[in-house]
């Protein structure tokens, strides 16, 4: 499903549900060890798809650790971004000779709890599918944060939506100063994705 928001460049895998056959690395194991379940299952087999993707652009597999706010940190010269929500996992990954950065993002496709729009909608916004603007806005952050290696907040990007795409006006300082991306919905789920090729 992903690959339809994704260009050729970018390696992906997605998945459904969990497999307990998901076997983490030791460097893996050792931050994940004390986490319920749920986050285990998440945690395990999202880092299958890295691995995946990992595999399909010929790389060996590696242990996918988190960073610095919780960016998850990726072999040399590549970027990548990775997601999970309840029945959906995906990672996507690139070389980064071929793409700045990448952020995806999956949402069930439920309405926001109450409350939830007022957070993260500016007022231009507030008419959107809330849980698409939740998404697309976490896209931005996955994408905005290695680069810029500091927060941004849900005020400080003004999106605007397409049939299928959206931009990102980002309304603070910084190494860039907006985004193009991609929306799917389908099957229960709100995708969306944003891929920075190299110029
Ligand atoms: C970090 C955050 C973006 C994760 O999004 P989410 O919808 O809650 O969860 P998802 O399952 O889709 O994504 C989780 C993955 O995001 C990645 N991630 C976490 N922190 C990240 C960061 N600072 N930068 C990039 N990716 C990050 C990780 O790979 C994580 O998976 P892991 O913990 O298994 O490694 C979100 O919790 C958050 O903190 N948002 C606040 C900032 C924001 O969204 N601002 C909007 C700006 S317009």
């Amino acid at each position: 499903m992903i690959e339809e928001l994704l260009p050729p460049a970018v390696a992906y895998a997605e998945a459904f549900d969990d497999h307990s056959a998901v076997e983490l690395l030791p460097a893996e194991e050792a931050v994940i060890s004390r986490a319920v379940d749920k986050r285990r299952r998440e945690f395990s087999t999202v880092r299958y798809c890295a691995r995946q993707a990992m595999k399909s652009l010929g790389l060996p597999p590696s242990a996918v650790l988190p960073g610095e706010r919780g960016a998850p940190i990726w072999p040399s010269g590549v970027v990548g971004s990775m997601t999970h929500c309840l029945g959906y996992r995906a990672a996507a990954l690139a070389f980064s000779r071929d793409i700045v950065t990448v952020g995806i993002d999956a949402e069930p496709d439920e309405p926001l709890p109450d409350g939830v729009l007022d957070a993260i909608a500016l007022p231009s916004e507030r008419s959107v599918h809330g849980r698409l603007l939740f998404s697309a806005k976490e896209s931005v952050y996955k994408a905005w944060f290695p680069l810029a290696r500091v927060f941004l907040d849900f005020s400080e990007a003004e999106l605007n939506f397409d049939d299928g795409t959206f931009s990102a006006r980002i309304l603070v300082p910084g190494p860039v100063s907006g985004f193009s991306g991609r929306w799917l919905i389908r099957d229960g789920f709100v995708i969306t994705s944003i891929v920075v090729p190299v110029a």
